[in-house]
């Protein structure tokens, strides 16, 4: 490991000499601007399907990889990400009085969906117990199933998750459930057979109410200031909207009156049923833009009524991802653009969905004895790993910093693939970041571009650091600040950290298929 961050610290010498197709005069302001949005330090969240939870945060005790790939996160921003648990799984879930933890049917696997979702879903009181086991601090958000139309199990799971979070042992983790939500994507509940006939907006709300009302009587919910709340929408498109909701009064009914916050899902294209997804695709400026720019009347709409909004689940490409655009080196830069992108939108959290083997995860937290890209046979099995997504996740939360108060703003980077963001505290400069989306391929051929930063007027000098991606199509092999985290089944970081002086007065290069953190 040493010597290969010893030779990537060489390569990052070597930057200045690299052929530049452009030159780009960023205006870094020194003070934050007015329109600066103030970061969660939670902006980077996971949202985890359900079927799967036990493998994923273990069942007996913490599984140990997903302690350490999560408290890498909380050591950079002071807070462990927020867990939403639920999705799909949810409206397949049945709570039952003689399951101990869980009892789940799958169907066969797949080439195109090598780990299928489960068909159903029967939890126990120890399903939900399993919080424990995530980090000190983790705030939690855990579904209800909403699509089975069945007030007595939806009232049965929300009272064994109150139970489980009065347990002594979820208490003494410090483990703390901030919200439930009452069915995932129910503007899809015609397409997937959850409901039949007339599924309109308005049907959705007066059967959400007759479902939601008995779970928040029955846990003692009553509005939305308490520590538990619901979170409203959860709608996979547009097919319903925040302010269809609110036009149709769902905030004055008895469990509306308990939703804190608006989430929203969104996946830049679906592989459920396979497909071929250019990876150059996703490495767009604009077309980041244009899949977050179609949110911003339901943003407006729900900061009107003074809730949050939040992208409650999310990630690349729908049905776990697709091969070649969703588990490669290339989609790290996407993450980072995308979430921060998002933020400077008034978007508060990203809650990247993940499973157990999917192709978009950011890590893997078992073993598999199948390949993720196709389902062959993988023998012996990979150990649990890091995924090149995972090292947008540190960058971004390298980015926000730890004091819980920082604020973003996007900046004008006059390049059509290379996006900036600056990052204040106390309402000064201290950071920012710089991604050059232009894709670098296994087939590119030549002397790889870089794009050469100026920063307006500003001198002295600032350390850099930097995402390193041998190539966009690459799926392993990622660098940040010379460090790796691809250690077979252990993800601390391994490597010297390697840094760069910058002179701001001469700026810096940055090549295709990177992207870089400056310290101001
Ligand atoms: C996780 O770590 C703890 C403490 O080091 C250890 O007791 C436990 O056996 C480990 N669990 C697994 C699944 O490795
Ligand atoms: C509703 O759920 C309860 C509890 O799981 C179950 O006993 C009952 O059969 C369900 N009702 C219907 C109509 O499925
Ligand atoms: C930006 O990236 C997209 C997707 O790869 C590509 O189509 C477009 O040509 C790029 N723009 C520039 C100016 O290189
Ligand atoms: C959303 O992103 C996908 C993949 O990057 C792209 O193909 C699509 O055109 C984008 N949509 C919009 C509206 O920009
Ligand atoms: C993978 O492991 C599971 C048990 O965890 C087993 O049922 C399955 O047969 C194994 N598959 C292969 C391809 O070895
Ligand atoms: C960048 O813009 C600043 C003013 O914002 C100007 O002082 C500086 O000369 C410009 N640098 C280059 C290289 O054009
Ligand atoms: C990882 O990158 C280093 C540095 O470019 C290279 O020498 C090595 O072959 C790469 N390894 C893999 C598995 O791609």
């Amino acid at each position: 490991m040493t010597r290969i961050n010893a030779l990537l610290a060489a390569i990052a010498l070597t930057l200045p000499f690299s052929s530049l197709v452009g030159a780009v005069n960023v205006t870094v302001p020194f003070s934050a601007p007015s329109g600066a949005q103030t970061l969660s330090p939670t902006l980077l969240s996971f949202s985890i399907e359900q079927d799967n939870w036990p493998d994923w945060v273990g069942t007996n005790s913490p599984n140990n990889f997903t302690t350490a790939a999560l408290q890498n996160f909380a050591a950079l921003t002071g807070t462990p990400p927020n867990i939403r648990v639920g999705a799909n799984s949810e409206d397949k879930t049945t709570w039952s009085p003689t399951v101990t933890i869980n009892v789940d049917q799958f169907p066969p696997p797949n080439s195109i969906t090598p780990f299928p979702e489960a068909s159903s879903i029967t939890v126990g009181d120890g399903f939900y117990q399993l919080s424990r086991f995530l980090p000190r601090g983790t705030h939690m958000t855990w579904g209800i199933n909403f699509g089975a139309n069945n007030a007595t199990n939806a009232v049965n799971m929300a009272k064994s998750i109150f139970r489980a979070f009065q347990n002594a042992a979820v208490i003494a983790s410090g483990v703390v459930l901030d919200r439930l939500e009452v069915g995932n994507e129910a503007d899809l509940y015609l397409n997937n057979g959850l409901r039949t006939g007339t599924w309109t907006v308005n049907t959705y709300v007066s059967d959400w109410e007759s479902i939601a009302g008995p779970v928040v009587q029955a846990v003692g919910i009553t509005d939305a200031t308490g520590p538990v709340t619901l979170q409203g929408a959860s709608f996979a498109n547009q097919g319903f909207t925040p302010s269809e909701l609110f036009n149709l009064g769902i905030l004055g009914s008895t469990p509306g009156k308990a939703i804190s916050v608006i989430s929203q899902h969104h996946y830049s294209a679906a592989f459920c049923n396979g497909g071929n997804f250019p990876l150059v695709s996703f490495l767009s400026k604009s077309a980041v833009r244009g899949n977050l720019s179609v949110f911003t009347d339901d943003i407006s709409a729900t900061h009107a009524q003074g809730l949050p909004y939040i992208l409650g689940e999310t990630n690349s490409i729908a049905c776990h991802g697709a091969p070649g655009v969703s588990n490669t080196a290339g989609i790290a830069l996407w993450v980072v653009d995308y979430t921060l992108h998002a933020s400077t939108l008034g978007i508060k959290q990203a809650f990247f969905h993940e499973g157990v083997g999917y192709k978009y995860d950011f890590f893997q937290p078992i073993s598999l004895n199948r390949s993720i890209v196709d389902g062959s046979p993988v023998d012996p099995p990979a150990l649990p790993h890091v995924q090149p997504a995972y090292y947008g996740g540190i960058l971004i939360d390298t980015l926000i910093g730890s004091t819980g108060s920082s604020q973003i703003v996007e900046l004008t980077v006059d390049d059509s693939n290379t996006s900036g963001f600056a990052v204040f505290e106390s309402g000064q400069l201290v950071r920012a970041v710089f991604i050059n989306l232009n894709s670098w391929l296994t087939t590119s051929t030549g002397t790889r571009p870089s794009v050469h930063i100026d920063f307006g007027g500003l001198t002295g000098s600032a350390t850099a650091r930097r995402l390193v991606i041998q190539h966009a199509d690459d799926t392993s092999n990622v660098t940040f600040a010379g460090q790796s985290f691809e250690t077979p089944g252990n993800p601390l970081p391994v490597g010297e950290v390697v840094t760069e002086d910058v002179v701001l007065s001469e700026g810096l290069d940055l090549r295709s298929t990177e992207a870089v953190l400056v310290d101001f």
